[in-house]
């Protein structure tokens, strides 16, 4: 039965939707009436009026297409669902060399190598200096005597540092890889006024940075991920184009995501006193996952059939492209008691914000928790009294649930 509340055209990943809202109200009907569901993409700027994806939106389903990449391939691009003039399909090719884009048993053997980067001890090593870093941005923002940006002063800046610190670029470099990832992921929002062009230099340049770090690693290796990734090059595990593209990759996924859920994180703070107040008296441990699940910073990946299959009633056909909302199964009543409550103390809390518990599963999830916590309480501590002065300015986005501008106050 086609779900009555969706009018008809209503496409998730259409980027002026995300630049005003989540659609939590469409997700919502979709898991109760259909969930799973065609959504034709019709007339859309490149001209790709066959184009369509299977809208996943229960938890369970999402999870299920997570952990079948027999089934369900990422090789087919993982981080959009919406061809446009900027994203072609033979701008495709060069992205399969990216972890997110590859299937086992490709993926298998990357991803094991970079995650030596990521083991706890490596996480672990980073935190009195993150610890640091959040207590001057927090500090710093304290100086405003009236509105500032909240996403400029204090929530660009952990995630920016901690994937340089983790990578090894030197401080004198990190506005640069910081400026390549910004224009490498918002190629849709107008103020930006990203071209293709402009996107395909950013990654080109990000991409030779990494190779002639590697190289100086070559001569003189140190403690960070790419004398790591270096060293497997060197074993032979490890091409140069994965490596170069594996850095593009964290440059991206470290900054964007994490700086969101921060920002979307103070927001939620900011229209619900009773958790800051709470946050502020108890810090609870378990706030960071709950702030990822309410803001969900990537509300969809995409993967593509690789045969006829059966999910939620509906037959998916063979290269049939299949939309997981993740913003939609983290509010799923079926697993999440009273789901549209912001609650830090939330537990257990089964979000798929990282993803749905798949080999693709968020490489980067300890650092972000631990970045999340370090800010929230170097925030506490130092902006206790922080007001929201306007409503934050979304970004126009097809898939990332992103902020450009959240002004607030230090003082009452
Ligand atoms: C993958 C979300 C932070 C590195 C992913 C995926 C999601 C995600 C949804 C895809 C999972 C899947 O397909 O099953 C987030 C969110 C973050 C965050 C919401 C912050 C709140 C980070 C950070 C890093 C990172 C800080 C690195 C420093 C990665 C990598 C992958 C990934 C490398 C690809 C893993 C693979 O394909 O095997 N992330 N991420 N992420 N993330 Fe994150």
């Amino acid at each position: 039965m086609p779900c009555p509340a969706l009018p008809d055209g209503f496409d998730f990943t259409d980027p002026d939707l995300l630049h005003h809202r989540v659609p939590h109200p469409e997700f919502a009907e979709l898991r109760r009436a259909e969930p799973v569901r065609w959504i034709p993409q019709t007339g859309n700027a490149a001209g790709f009026q066959d184009e369509g994806y299977w809208a996943v939106t229960r938890h369970a389903d999402v999870k299920y297409v997570s952990t079948h990449p027999e089934i369900f391939s990422s090789y087919l691009n993982t981080a959009i669902i919406r061809f446009n003039e900027h994203i072609q399909r033979d701008s495709i090719d060069a992205q399969r060399l990216i972890l997110l884009n590859m299937d086992p048993p490709e993926h298998t053997r990357v991803r094991q190598i970079v995650q030596r980067g990521f083991t706890p001890r490596a996480v672990r090593a980073l935190e009195g200096r993150l610890r640091e870093r959040a207590r001057a941005i927090a500090e710093g923002a304290r100086a405003h005597d009236g509105p500032f940006d909240f996403v400029t002063q204090v929530a660009c800046e952990l995630p920016l540092q901690a994937i340089a610190e983790l990578i090894g670029v030197p401080q004198d470099d990190r506005a640069k890889i910081f400026d390549w990832s910004n224009k490498m992921i918002a190629y849709d929002d107008p103020e930006y006024a990203i071209t293709a062009e402009v996107g395909a230099i950013s990654a080109a340049e990000l991409i030779s940075y990494a190779m002639n770090m590697a190289a100086e690693r070559k001569r003189c290796p140190a403690h960070d991920i790419v004398s790591t990734l270096v060293a497997a090059e060197n074993e032979g595990n490890l091409n140069s184009d994965e490596f170069g593209f594996f850095v593009l990759m964290l440059s991206v996924a470290g900054n964007e995501t994490t700086r969101n859920a921060i920002t979307h994180g103070m927001h939620a703070f900011l229209t619900h006193p009773e958790q800051w107040e709470l946050y502020k008296a108890e810090r609870p441990a378990t706030a960071a996952e709950e702030i990822v699940r309410w803001a969900t910073p990537v509300v969809a990946f995409q993967r593509t059939a690789t045969q006829d299959t059966e999910l939620g009633g509906k037959l998916i056909r063979k290269g049939d492209r299949v939309g997981l909302f993740y913003a939609s199964a983290n509010h799923d009543p079926e697993v999440f008691d009273r789901p549209d409550l912001f609650d830090v103390t939330r537990d257990p809390n089964p979000h798929l914000g990282f993803g749905g518990g798949g080999p693709h599963f968020c490489l980067g999830k300890s650092l972000a928790v631990l970045e999340i916590d370090l800010i929230f309480n170097a925030v506490a501590d130092a902006l206790p009294g922080l007001t929201l002065v306007e409503d934050p300015r979304r970004l126009r986005s097809a898939w990332i649930n992103g902020v450009k501008e959240l002004r607030v106050s230090a003082r009452p």
